[in-house]
């Protein structure tokens, strides 16, 4: 089912088009309409189209349930808001729910269900800081966007703002929801979030890793088809279904459980930020601050580099690493990636907003084997997993 909520713009005319669209690929549209939009189409054209009652009130009594707001959040394989108008930008990117699309949209598990938006307004609204920020913190967060175009806009002005093209928006969606089985057969190994390096029964040293990066491959390489190996530090993260998840605290932890399991893979992925060092001596019992004791050094000892380690063995597998760097992120990266033998080094800015552990989103550069570097531009974590896979997949059927 599709969910298309409508929003009040002169662009909600086109929406009449993208849900006649929809309809004729065999989709289910389910329309939420705002009481703006009704200004601009009836409700009674998106349910001629649909076949299907339009709702619009928090408080419809014709609905079956009383909580109509978690069902249409729930039901839906995607929801798409066409037009976007900056007031729905502004209420999403707030957390405002003042009537049922918004509600709905409050209700949406971002995780499971993609939300795709097509802004639509003056070119004015459209680069106001307030509108500008709200779209970047709704793709931060993981939104899709149906880019607006430029051309001229019902106010007269000529500009960017106009709505996607209701085909363009189909496309979209298509996108979004086609499961490309082009991984089945082959196996994927990732390693994701930070180790902990024991210090004593309480305490250890760690880092920023959130884990997400490798989350989000493991998912996208899931819905692939590939066999996924998660091989994951600690982290907050819910683990996509359906895959093989070991969870390991320190870094020979890791070290062990990818030894052990890499003869298995066709492709590994190292996103995990291991600690290059862990204290020498693990303490049995707490460390005490006994009195007079002001300073305390702690020894530490290096930890086998797991990414070289495979670089060196060198199997038939696709490696492919990850370098967050603060600075001469190019030169740095592509030290990494001769000095590990990998075939793909995925080289993280740190310096850049939206890039890094807690984001969601990345901004990185590809260096490939032969030298190459490719640029990415920022996109949410999930958008890049596919991207990479992609790469991979070229990089193997060349
Ligand atoms: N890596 C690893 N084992 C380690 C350290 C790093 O497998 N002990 C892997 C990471 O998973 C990542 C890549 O190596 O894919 C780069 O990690 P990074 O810490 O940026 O590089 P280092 O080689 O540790 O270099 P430096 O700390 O000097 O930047």
């Amino acid at each position: 089912m599709l969910l298309l909520g409508i929003t009040g713009g002169i662009a909600a005319y086109k929406s009449a088009e993208l849900a006649r669209l929809a309809v004729k690929k065999g989709a289910v549209v389910q329309v939420v309409m705002t009481e703006n939009a009704k200004n601009f189409i009836t409700p009674l054209t998106m349910r001629t189209l649909t076949g299907r009652p339009v709702y619009s009130s928090l408080f419809d009594f014709s609905y079956s349930s009383a909580t109509m707001h978690i069902d249409l959040a729930r039901e839906p394989d995607i929801t798409v808001v066409a037009p976007a108008t900056a007031n729905l930008l502004g209420k999403v990117a707030s957390g405002i729910a003042d009537d049922l699309l918004s509600t709905v949209l409050l209700a949406v598990d971002l995780k499971k269900r993609p939300v795709l938006l097509a802004p639509s307004m003056n070119t004015a609204m459209l680069h106001h800081p307030s509108v500008r920020n709200n779209i970047d913190v709704l793709r931060r967060r993981g939104y899709f966007f149906a880019d607006p175009l430029s051309g001229d806009l019902a106010c007269g002005d000529v500009g960017e703002g106009r709505m996607a093209e209701p085909e363009q928006i189909l496309r979209l969606i298509e996108d979004k929801l086609a499961v490309h089985p082009d991984f089945n057969g082959l196996t994927v190994m990732i390693t994701a979030g930070p180790t902990r390096e024991p210090l004593d029964p309480v305490r250890f040293l760690s880092n920023r890793s959130s884990g997400k990066m490798g989350y989000e491959l493991a998912r996208a390489a899931k819905e692939r088809g590939a066999r996924v190996l998660l091989i994951s530090g600690p982290t907050f993260l819910e683990p996509p279904q359906g895959i093989e998840l070991y969870y390991v605290e320190s870094a020979r932890e890791m070290h062990a459980v990818v030894m052990e399991k890499r003869s298995l893979a066709d492709i590994i992925i190292k996103t995990a930020a291991v600690a290059d060092f862990r204290p020498e001596d693990i303490q049995m019992q707490k460390i005490k601050k006994k009195k007079g004791l002001n300073e305390l050094s702690i020894k530490l000892t290096r930890n086998p580099d797991i990414l070289k380690e495979l670089g060196l063995l060198k199997g038939d597998y696709f490696l492919v690493g990850f370098a967050a760097e603060t600075e001469n992120l190019i030169a740095n990266a592509r030290k990494k990636l001769y000095d590990k033998n990998l075939d793909l080094i995925v080289a993280n800015d740190l310096t850049q907003k939206g890039a890094g552990f807690l984001e969601e989103t990345n901004k990185v550069s590809l260096i490939y084997r032969d030298g190459s570097v490719e640029d990415i531009p920022l996109m949410t974590k999930f958008e890049l997993s596919h991207l990479i896979l992609d790469r991979i997949l070229n990089w193997k059927k060349s």
